[in-house]
């Protein structure tokens, strides 16, 4: 065992047990060093649309990197790439001309929406609304911003004081927000963020017109409604770009990572509704806001974006999650009949959550790891979230006959568990 510190890794079990390299990709597969093949259930972090060894990308990105890797976008510079993509992210917009602010990631696009929507309310004369709604289950990234605004204890716990004015309400709850601007007094309130779909804390779709009344409430409020697209964009929802559109949020803030590149090189971004960009941009506006990072924008990542962007127009990529988001309910439900699974939460874009049951988790508290191990023997890889469900996202290219043999890997799993003298 070497010297890699491995993130959301319990380093004494690794170094016994060992690291689990992945070598090469390919479509909805993936090898280890061994040779093996595995499907890859989850888009490797939820991130992969597209799927694996895109010629395409690469050959933008080399291209990039042969012109001008990367320059800074401080202050007046830019790089080509970078305004090109700005333009297009605009045009797919779910707020038409909204503004785009870079950043390297999905933390710090979370960040940069804490900063940003106190920085406005400044700006507009309201220093006092200062107040975060978040809800619970919620996963904003893993900066102190996004740790703050986490839904998810075990997350939060352990660093002692975190950011100050963040309230946490129930995650499908609208009269739950609503006490809680009533409580906290609704002109003291700066934002309400949001996962459209919540994601890494299980996969929990909207419950029927819970985004239409919560979004009604921050209107009325005045509240900023931040949409934290970083899993749910650029098609992950199924049919179209963002969830916003689909759900016709008309956010202040859309936040996004991830599925901008595919993953191919680390990019995140906020998108500002012009409303909301108004303060900063014009003139008259109190200097420069000081906020950015080093990669803000960085050139070469913007390039891969407009190639991923390319892949995903020109296959109708966003069409077909559309169609796997039913294709994905219809073939994991039979699951839920399964003593060991309590329910499959699926049904809204492509993202599915296998709910293991919580009682046979409290009997035997291995049982999640135990189905994560039973399947990577069966080559088929997924990953836990919180509460012991297994994520499925793959990639839009998966056929739906590997669907299929995914369920089938779960079964023979689980029942092979519950044959075993421990369950
Ligand atoms: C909804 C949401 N927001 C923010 C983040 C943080 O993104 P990153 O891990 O790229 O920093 C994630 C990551 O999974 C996410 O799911």
């Amino acid at each position: 065992m070497g010297n890699f510190w491995h993130p959301f890794a319990d380093m004494a079990s690794v170094s016994k047990s060992g690291e689990f390299v992945v070598e090469r990709g390919e479509g909805v597969f993936v090898w280890d060093s061994a040779g093996n093949r595995y499907l890859d259930s989850t888009a490797s972090l939820w991130y992969c649309n597209v799927g694996y060894g895109r010629h395409e990308i690469a050959e933008a990105v080399a291209k990039q990197l042969q012109r001008l890797h990367a320059y800074s976008n401080f202050g007046d510079f830019a790089t080509r790439p970078t305004l090109e993509l700005a333009d297009r992210l605009a045009d797919i917009a779910p707020v038409p001309d909204s503004k785009v602010f870079f950043t390297s990631g999905g933390s710090d696009s979370v960040d940069t929406a804490v900063k940003l929507v106190r920085h406005y309310w400044r700006a507009v004369g309201r220093p006092d609304r200062d107040v975060i709604i978040v809800r619970r289950h919620a996963y904003h990234g893993m900066h102190i911003g996004g740790t703050s605004l986490g839904g998810i204890d075990a997350n939060v716990a352990g660093y002692g004081a975190l950011l100050d004015g963040v309230v946490r309400v129930d995650w499908d709850s609208p009269a739950a927000l609503a006490d809680a601007l009533t409580a906290i007094g609704p002109d003291r309130v700066a934002a309400f963020f949001c996962e459209p779909v919540i994601g890494a804390g299980g996969v929990f779709p909207p419950p029927p017109d819970y985004l239409r009344a919560v979004r009604e409430l921050c209107r009325g409020a005045g509240v900023l409604f931040v949409a934290d697209e970083v899993i749910t964009g650029f098609g992950r929802i199924g049919g179209s770009w963002f969830a916003s559109e689909r759900f016709s949020l008309q956010p202040d803030l859309v936040l996004c990572a991830k599925g901008i590149t595919s993953g191919y090189i680390p990019l995140g971004a906020v998108l500002v509704a012009p409303s909301i960009a108004d303060p900063f941009w014009m003139d008259g506006a109190s200097g420069p806001w000081r906020h950015g990072y080093t990669y803000s924008g960085h050139a070469t990542a913007a390039a891969a974006a407009l190639a991923n962007l390319d892949i995903l127009d020109r296959e109708s990529l966003v069409k077909r999650a559309g169609e796997l988001e039913g294709t994905l309910a219809s073939t994991l439900g039979p699951l839920a009949e399964h003593p060991l699974v309590s329910e499959v939460r699926a049904g809204v874009g492509v993202m599915a959550g296998i709910q293991l049951a919580p009682d046979s988790i409290a009997a035997d508290p291995s049982l999640p790891d135990r189905v994560v191990a039973g399947l990577r023997s069966r080559h088929v890889l997924t990953r836990l979230m919180a509460g012991g469900a297994l994520q499925v996202s793959p990639a839009f290219t998966v056929e739906d006959e590997q669907l299929v043999e995914l369920r089938e890997a779960v079964s023979d799993v689980l029942h092979d568990l519950s044959a075993s003298n421990t369950l």
